[in-house]
């Protein structure tokens, strides 16, 4: 691409453009990296420079960008059937994805309900465990209970259970009534929450349609990990008060974590599993909500008894084709077993960077590593420092304002991360000694 060609472009995203959480004045500001091609861990730009995408786009990306096989399923899904709707019709790309993601996922989640993105996989969590309780003889069990600083996703539904302050304060009196312990400070136990969460379980028990929460580790909140012990802990209060455990898979699912699910972590099989960014191959939007026979058998009887939720291009076939071919590469190519030794040397790659002076604290947990230079989260502005620094290393990182964070794809090769590594070393310390 000439100069001239992406100034023009430049101009015109910025006259008409509107960017995800980023103010017009900051929309008009930024010089974004024009991005032309994407390979593996690479974004590559219009002048050829090669930029390691340290966020994973978005945390979606565990297979990498481009991956071969992801192209080919999606250009011969393509050949034979785009779309269709799922009223009264079947197609096998759907169809087999739900039954090949019933074989992968936590004990008892059989039934497969499609939607686009991991915020409405959400919403049908919390509509299917609502509308249950509705129409299955408990109508007062119509309240939610939710991790504080907890993110699940931008429409109503996911920011009424969701409780980061910076992102959705503003839309607060809309929200419904949720419960939620207070937010115990950067790095301290999670233990009062969980024993918070367990009381009112125990003393609200006929009140309480379901506990959401996104398993050991709330990625929005500033990448915060919390133990297995306290999930199980969680996971059995919900047994005894007979209500839904939903899990929020959307960033921890597809071995983010460690294990497929990071509710493998504590052995929990939850009721309602929310999937999307692993799920969709970083290709297209596309999510599922699994949830139990239990569930489903909630919605037999009339037409008034069914699940009053559904969206346009529910099951899409494009979608569903790659995330089939997703699970195949991950059976076929061992992601899990490769990711588990590239965890290692983050982990180790991240404890090194906790020594560097102003660095408060350090934590990793699969292909997931985060240190945090300041306390003022996600309003802070160290993180912002360490970008720009790492832009002029070749890494594209998105802070959560004072927490840094990778996510790189699973199967990023060797070299690959430890340059990602160094890189990030490099920039944190250089922008905290000029801080
Ligand atoms: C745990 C969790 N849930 C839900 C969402 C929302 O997903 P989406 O952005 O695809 O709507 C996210 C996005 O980051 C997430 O991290």
């Amino acid at each position: 691409m000439h100069a001239s060609e992406r100034e023009a472009l430049l101009a015109a995203d910025r006259r008409h453009l509107w960017r995800p959480y980023t103010s017009s004045d900051d929309h008009e500001s930024m010089e974004p990296l024009t991005v032309v091609r994407a390979e593996g861990p690479y974004l590559i730009t219009d002048t050829g420079e090669r930029v390691l995408d340290g966020s994973g786009a978005w945390w979606c990306n565990n297979l990498g960008h481009g991956h071969p096989r992801l192209r080919r399923a999606l250009v011969q899904q393509a050949e034979t059937l785009m779309h269709c709707s799922m009223a009264g019709t079947l197609h096998e790309a759907a169809t087999r994805l739900a039954q090949e993601l019933s074989e992968v996922a936590p004990a008892g989640l059989t039934r497969v309900f499609y939607s686009d993105d991991g915020s409405t996989s959400v919403e049908v969590g919390l509509k299917m465990a609502f509308q249950y309780w509705q129409q299955n003889g408990r109508p007062e069990r119509k309240r939610f209970l939710a991790l504080p600083a907890a993110y699940h996703g931008d429409t109503f539904g996911a920011m009424s259970v969701g409780g980061v302050e910076a992102f959705h304060g503003v839309f607060e009196s809309l929200f419904f009534e949720v419960f939620r312990p207070p937010s115990p400070a950067p790095g301290e136990s999670f233990e009062p929450v969980i024993d918070a969460l367990c009381r009112e379980l125990e003393r609200a028990e006929g009140e309480i349609a379901g506990v959401i929460v996104e398993p050991m580790i709330q990625g929005a909140a500033g990448m915060r990990v919390w133990p297995a012990e306290l999930l199980r802990r969680l996971y059995e209060a919900t047994r005894r008060a007979d209500t839904f455990l939903i899990a929020d898979e959307v960033f921890t699912g597809f071995g983010r974590t460690g294990p497929m699910w990071a509710s493998d972590h504590a052995n929990v099989a939850p009721d309602i599993l929310c999937s999307a960014k692993g799920l969709s191959g970083g290709v297209l939007p596309f999510a599922a909500t699994l949830a139990t026979e239990r569930v489903f058998d909630g919605f037999r009887g009339g037409k008034q008894r069914a699940l009053m939720h559904g969206h346009t291009f529910f099951g899409n076939p494009l979608g569903a084709a790659i995330a089939r071919e997703v699970l195949a590469i991950y059976r076929e190519e061992k992601i899990l077993e490769h990711a588990a030794e590239r965890a290692r040397e983050l982990a180790a790659g991240f404890a090194e960077m906790a020594e560097i002076p102003g660095v408060r604290r350090a934590r990793s947990l699969g292909m997931v590593a985060a240190l945090d230079l300041g306390e003022d989260g996600y309003l802070g502005e160290a993180g912002w420092r360490v970008q720009r620094e790492a832009r002029a290393r070749g890494v594209q990182l998105r802070p959560l304002g004072d927490t840094v964070y990778v996510v790189p794809p699973l199967n990023i090769q060797r070299g690959e991360l430890a340059s990602l590594l160094r890189a990030t070393h490099d920039s944190v310390a250089s922008a905290l000694s000029q801080a």
